[in-house]
């Protein structure tokens, strides 16, 4: 039985170095101390062994168990080390220089809103900007819109509290509400009472809403404003512009309509739909795309702008609804999750 014992821990020894992988392992490991393996058959014996014998040989068996359990350990424990630098690949150099992750890209939003300034500085507009934090002022009573309309709505809005107070920019009252602008229209009043008139401006930027996000919706999107004003400016001269934008921006086969619509700021007032069936994965014929009208003569007389003499269009729409469109994306959710592979396809 020593002989046998030992024996087989000799051939253990120079064996089980040797394996290579896991299903050689396991296949060695049975052939050991499986169920049916050797060392088990010689534990079998035991029964036949006469009675004083017993103690001795059951030692030796523990051990020979505990010397091949040892072994198997070692064994298993370099082939699991090969399996993880086979997953790691080459040792790594920490001297040579980082992967190239190639050239960075602009965001699909910052290219369509490059593009459609540019499309708009060709017939003479300037770019405008206003503040995100509004005052009530600038986003709505300005805007010829009374205390009563939705959009006002603590539930569509969101307000600061009562307390906050970030620089009185509204050159009305210490008291008023501030709030995340609802829509770029407020850039409309602060260029207005910045100077006089003629103004051709395009305003791109946030805007912020109690929206529920979903695949169309977002609580914070970004819009585009124009406004122009000027002597004689008609209901045509929109058209064109949107016609000539939209052309310029999807190609020359878009075509625009307007429905009427209202809004407090403009008079008449519409919603702007474009088609754009040429472009890929746009299905509807008719796509909603802004809103827009004749600057209402209130809004002139709140500014100083005597509303004889003047006369202008304005509009406002979604940059996002638009990207989404020009590059085929069917999820609005995708342009704020910073994901690569999204990313890089506007390199
Ligand atoms: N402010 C409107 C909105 O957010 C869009 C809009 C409508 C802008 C008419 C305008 C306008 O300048 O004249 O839905």
């Amino acid at each position: 039985m020593q002989d046998q014992l030992s024996a087989l821990i000799t051939k253990a020894t120079s064996e089980l170095p040797t394996l290579k992988a896991r299903p050689e392992f396991e296949a060695a490991k049975a052939r050991y101390v499986g169920p049916n393996g050797e060392l088990t058959a010689l534990m079998k014996q035991m029964g036949s062994i006469p009675k004083e014998q017993k103690p001795v040989v059951g030692k030796l068996i523990n051990e020979a168990k505990t010397q091949l359990t040892a072994l198997l350990d070692v064994a298993l424990a370099r082939i699991a080390d090969g399996e993880l630098a086979a997953q790691l690949g080459p040792a790594i150099d920490p001297t040579l220089p980082s992967p190239d992750i190639g050239p960075g890209t602009y965001h699909p939003l910052t290219l369509v809103r490059e593009e459609m300034c540019r499309i708009l500085r060709k017939v003479g507009f300037t770019v405008a900007d206003g503040p995100e934090v509004e005052t009530e002022y600038y986003c709505f009573d300005a805007l010829n819109t009374p205390a009563d309309h939705p959009a006002r709505d603590e539930k569509d809005t969101f307000y600061f509290p009562a307390s906050s107070n970030f620089g009185n920019v509204s050159k009305k009252t210490p008291d008023e509400k501030y709030l995340l602008r609802t829509h770029t229209s407020s850039v409309q009043i602060r260029t207005m009472l910045k100077g006089e008139p003629p103004i051709r401006i395009v305003s791109p930027g946030r805007v912020y809403r109690r929206d529920t996000t979903d695949a169309t919706h977002s609580a914070n999107f970004h819009q585009l404003e124009c406004l122009y004003v000027d002597k004689n400016v008609t209901v045509r001269d929109l058209k064109a512009l949107l016609d000539y934008i939209f052309a310029s921006l999807l190609g020359k086969e878009t075509k625009t309509r307007f429905r009427p619509h209202y809004f407090g700021y403009t008079e008449p007032s519409f919603e702007v739909d474009l088609t754009a069936t040429h472009l890929p994965k746009v299905k509807k014929p008719w796509i909603e795309i802004g809103g827009c009208g004749m600057v209402d003569p209130t809004v002139f007389a709140d500014v100083g702008y005597d509303p004889e003499i003047w006369s202008g269009y304005a509009f406002g729409m979604g940059l996002e609804r638009l990207a989404m469109l020009l590059y085929g994306i069917d999820d609005i959710r995708y342009f704020y999750q910073n994901d690569l592979r999204f990313l890089k396809q506007f390199a």
